[in-house]
């Protein structure tokens, strides 16, 4: 078994990662509809010398797989980062790897799954994401979830050749209704 069912949707699961799978994650950091977003396109990432974030997650970092529980095949990644346990927050990153894999509710359903474990394990009581002002398919995503924009950076992020705003949208515990 590669992967533990530790947080259990309806259609996925999130387990720790399982670091055998390399090869996915460097070519999905090598996926331009991956790695814009997730920032990683202007960097060389060919060896798993260049995935510090995969095999040494900072200690203020919660890295989960998100697995199909039909197949148990690996379609992306969530994660809790900058988590304060002061001040009980955190920012989520998420990517679904696969592009036939996006579109059919996995990423609502996973950020979901992050949302509860965050605010009834973790005790986190704000959980915060950015999003580029032009990925319309995540704010759509975010937006069905509950997330709320709180904020933008203007003309903060250079890609292709032009600049776009970040957005930072929020999601309280009492909003998540736990
Ligand atoms: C962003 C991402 C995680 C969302 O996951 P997902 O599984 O595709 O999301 P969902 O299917 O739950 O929701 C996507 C929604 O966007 C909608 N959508 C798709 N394309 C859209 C577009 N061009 N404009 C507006 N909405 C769009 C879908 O219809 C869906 O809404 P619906 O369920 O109400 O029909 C995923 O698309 C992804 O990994 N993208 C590439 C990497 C990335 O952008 N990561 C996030 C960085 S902040």
């Amino acid at each position: 078994m590669k992967y533990y069912k530790k947080i259990l949707g309806d259609r996925i699961y999130l387990s720790p990662i399982n670091t055998d799978e390399v090869d996915s994650y460097l070519k999905w950091m090598n996926d331009e509809s991956v790695a814009v977003p997730f920032g990683q396109y202007h960097r060389i990432v060919s060896s798993k010398n260049d995935m510090k974030w995969l095999y040494e997650p900072n200690s203020d970092m919660h890295r989960y797989a998100i697995v199909l529980i039909k197949d148990d095949i690996l379609i992306g990644n969530i994660s809790l980062h900058n988590i304060d346990h002061l001040n009980r927050n955190a920012f989520i990153g998420i990517f679904i790897g696969e592009k036939e894999q996006r579109g059919k509710g996995y990423g609502a359903e996973a950020i979901r799954l992050i949302l509860n474990y965050g605010f009834k394990t973790m005790n986190l009581h704000n959980i915060m994401l950015t999003v580029h002002a032009d990925n319309y398919e995540g704010i759509s995503c975010y937006k069905k979830v509950g997330f709320r924009e709180v904020g933008r950076l203007h003309e903060w992020i250079f890609k292709d050749g032009k600049y776009v705003d970040k957005i930072y949208m929020e999601m309280m515990k009492r909003d998540f209704g736990v």
